[in-house]
């Protein structure tokens, strides 16, 4: 009998529409050489796949990445910060809830050569500009965004600076200086910030778990 009635309340709960960026971005010097970081895109398949575990619809917009997609998930793929943004611009509209955990590069080299330059070509130095930032980029009314922070020092401070420069409704910081959490690892420990100054931390858990308590936290929201 409680089985029927938490299948009903699982139907019972309104589907919202997610979309969330996961994994690093490339920024390419040349065709085969390029500005990265250690992101494996753990942390946003896990929200993507918890998101449409409970029902929602879930659209990843992925940088390059090894890991498969999960089951009723609509994915991207994209290489750059550029061709990220340009995918969010257009999977967002109203009641859309954006969740950044990709870790954008905030630099691409200025000049990019389409093939593979010889050694002899390298500039002794690369020039880098900014990229544009992805989450204050969107500012479509209606869209409830979320950010990550990933800090290895003043964690909660930094944390709670991007909170409100960017706009966001809640912001997830972890500290990628600690080995077991952050890049690369399957746990994390995270604290959630708002934009009130009010700080909620959790402790160390896997990050299905971290993507469960973030996907029910953004739900009660509605
Ligand atoms: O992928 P994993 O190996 O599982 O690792 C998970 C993670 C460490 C990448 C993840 O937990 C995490 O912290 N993601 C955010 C990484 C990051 O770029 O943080 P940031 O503090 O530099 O950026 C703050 C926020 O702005 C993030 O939501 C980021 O997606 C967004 N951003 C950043 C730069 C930019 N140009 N545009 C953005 O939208």
């Amino acid at each position: 009998m409680l089985g029927v009635l938490q299948d009903e309340s699982e139907v019972r709960r309104r589907a919202m529409r997610f979309v969330i960026t996961a994994g690093p971005t490339r920024e390419h010097i040349d065709a085969v050489r390029f500005l990265s970081n250690p992101s494996t895109g753990k942390m946003g398949f896990a929200i993507a796949e918890a998101a449409a575990k409970r029902g929602h619809e879930v659209v990843l917009i992925a940088g390059p990445v090894v890991l498969k997609t999960p089951a009723g998930v609509r994915r991207v793929d994209v290489v750059s910060a550029r061709e990220m943004l340009k995918a969010v611009c257009a999977e967002c509209r109203p009641g859309t809830v954006l969740a950044g955990v990709a870790a954008v590069a905030d630099f691409r080299p200025k000049i990019s050569a389409k093939r593979k330059l010889h050694k002899g070509e390298m500039p002794g130095a690369i020039e880098l500009v900014h990229n544009p930032d992805i989450l204050a980029s969107v500012k479509t009314k209606g869209v409830v965004k979320v950010g990550f922070a990933a800090e290895t020092d003043d964690v909660l401070a930094s944390a709670a600076d991007k909170c409100r420069r960017k706009n966001l409704r809640m912001i997830v910081a972890n500290d990628v200086s600690r080995r077991g959490i952050g890049f690369g690892a399957d746990d994390n420990e995270v604290a959630f910030l708002f934009p009130d100054g009010a700080v909620e931390r959790l402790p160390k858990m896997t990050k299905r778990a971290v993507a469960r308590r973030i996907v029910e936290r953004i739900e009660s929201w509605f």
